[in-house]
């Protein structure tokens, strides 16, 4: 999930300036149930990732990651110095998480497979029974469940040794992430249709590598986050080939990357130099992972590739910072995604500065170009990143089936949204979020034709929200992180959601609000 904005440390103050917006923010805009339903081949689901949840991380045989590793030797990085050494304890919970499952009445439940947790080491030499025996149980219960398993394969948590190696600055970890994959479909590929490669490559590859806000913190800006992208793209379309090869005559899965976006719309839509603004900040964060994936001709788009190389040139490299790829690798690469798996949370507005004080340089944020700024008055319940515009998600949806024809042909399918606060069941306002992006979701479908077939609730329940620890909440259920038991209950947007689940509809009276706006969100 998104997280790469700067965030103030002070909860307090966001709380207060979250109850100061609500009044104006959170009015109900639609009343009834949408008149436009959800069609029947729609998936809906909901969403969770290993180290986010699973606790347990020495247990069962289990390698470290480089989020075990990093917090345990930076113990004050996360913002409320928590790890994620127990987390939700899924790791002895998981059919509780399970039967929360159930009750939602979804379709489908995406999480991941930590690396480690079934290659200690990272490597195949070392495959660890009780870590392949706790994924496969798992497995099980969903298909005997009739719940659709959708497996992430790295959700950031990279085993510890080829993170000391380079992490994916390293091309030799391809081989060991196809190594791994294949170990995977081995395993599983008779219960899991549904596999995704990557998540978020853009956001990891900026914040953990670019930047020092995610761990490891590498801070290596302007070489890191394109070294890491392009060895992430490079290694996807690996994993793609291999399982088109190697399993798919007999699986007979589906295969993507999950690619995050934030809608970028011009911040004045008269002015022309907005508008490209826009559209350049799209085509560096959109457009570099899924033009060579979902467009005609493959490749970095054309002016991902002109920025980068034209702003390595002015700063005396004689190599352009962005690698290039082979015609082999543009070749596999194109076509190498059976759905477009999406995951959003916001929209910004964009303009044209040429450098912010606080971009670093080199840096991609350089290289863009683009001021990136919210709307004041589009209201914050959580994270101060977050400033919720629910038309964004339609307009984003039309960008994409705009600028990749193949989208006629294969689904978008949403793998991650969700809104944060700060905590508590009775969650109005995300509520109120999960309505109106879902509005906005119907609206696509149904008066722009755009084609999508699924939606993932994120999350099922509160999580490790990886440097934000657990100082803002998404789930639908919500964990008491302060019991040995990790206690789940529901919230009111569980029952809201089960309920869309269940009508294919969006109730918006479903849940009535009270009138008293001082007696609800956080505690
Ligand atoms: C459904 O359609 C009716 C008639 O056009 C309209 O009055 C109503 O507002 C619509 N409801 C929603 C929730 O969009
Ligand atoms: C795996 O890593 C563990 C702990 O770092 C080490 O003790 C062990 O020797 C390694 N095993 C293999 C097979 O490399
Ligand atoms: C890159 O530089 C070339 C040559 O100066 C110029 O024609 C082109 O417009 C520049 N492209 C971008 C995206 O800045
Ligand atoms: C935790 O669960 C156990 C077993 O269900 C129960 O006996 C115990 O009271 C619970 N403890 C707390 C603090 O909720």
């Amino acid at each position: 999930m998104w997280s790469s904005s700067v965030v103030a440390r002070n909860t307090a103050v966001l709380l207060t300036l979250s109850l100061l917006k609500l009044s104006k923010g959170s009015s109900v805009v639609k009343s009834g149930v949408s008149n436009y339903s959800f069609p029947d081949d729609f998936i809906f689901g909901v969403g969770t990732s290993a180290f986010q949840i699973e606790g347990g991380w020495n247990e069962g045989g289990k390698g470290e990651s480089i989020w075990d590793t990093y917090l345990h030797k930076h113990p004050t990085f996360t913002y409320d110095h928590s790890n994620g050494d127990v987390a939700a304890d899924s790791y002895h919970h998981y059919m509780e998480d399970i039967e929360m499952i159930k009750n939602l009445g979804v379709q489908a439940y995406r999480m991941s497979i930590s690396w480690p947790r079934i290659l200690p080491n990272g490597t195949d030499n070392n495959i660890n029974q009780e870590g392949v025996k706790y994924y496969r149980t798992i497995f099980e219960e969903l298909v005997k469940a009739n719940i659709t398993p959708v497996v992430t394969l790295f959700h950031w948590d990279m085993p510890t040794p080829f993170m000391d190696l380079g992490g994916w600055t390293n091309a030799k970890v391809i081989d060991y992430f196809e190594d791994y994959a294949r170990v995977a479909f081995s395993l599983y590929g008779d219960l899991v249709k549904m596999w995704l490669t990557i998540n978020e490559p853009k956001e990891n590859c900026i914040t953990s590598y670019g930047l020092d806000i995610s761990a490891p913190a590498l801070n290596l800006h302007g070489l890191g986050e394109y070294l890491c992208t392009h060895n992430s793209l490079l290694a996807h379309a690996r994993v793609y080939r291999m399982y088109e090869k190697e399993f798919k005559p007999d699986q007979k899965g589906k295969l993507s990357i999950v690619l995050d976006a934030s809608m970028g719309l011009p911040k004045d839509p008269n002015k022309p130099e907005d508008v490209e603004a826009a559209e350049n900040y799209l085509q560096m964060h959109l457009g570099m992972f899924a033009h060579p994936i979902f467009s005609e001709e493959g490749d970095y788009p054309r002016i991902v590739r002109e920025k980068v190389n034209n702003m390595s040139r002015l700063q005396g490299y004689s190599r352009s910072r962005l690698p290039y790829f082979t015609d082999e690798e543009i070749t596999a690469l194109r076509g190498s995604a059976d759905f477009f798996a999406l995951n959003h949370y916001i929209t910004e507005l964009m303009s044209p500065p040429t450098m912010e004080p606080n971009w670093k340089v080199p840096s991609i944020n350089q290289d863009t170009g683009v001021k990136m700024e919210t709307d004041p008055l589009w209201p914050m319940f959580g994270a101060e990143w977050q400033h919720v515009y629910p038309p964004g998600f339609r307009k984003l949806f039309n960008w994409l089936q705009n600028n990749y024809q193949i989208l006629k042909k294969i689904p978008i399918i949403v793998t991650e949204n969700g809104m944060t606060d700060f905590g508590g069941t009775k969650d109005y306002d995300r509520v109120d979020y999960y309505n109106d992006f879902l509005y906005q979701l119907l609206l696509a479908i149904h008066e722009d034709g755009c084609n999508v077939k699924g939606y993932f609730a994120w999350s099922l329940m509160d999580v490790l929200e990886w440097t934000a620890g657990y100082t803002y909440t998404f789930g639908l259920y919500s964990v008491d992180f302060n019991s040995p038991n990790r206690t789940r209950t529901p919230k009111l947007s569980a029952y809201n959601y089960a309920n869309i689940v269940r009508t294919r509809r969006i109730g918006f009276d479903y849940i009535k609000r009270p009138e008293d706006l001082n007696t609800i969100t956080s505690k």
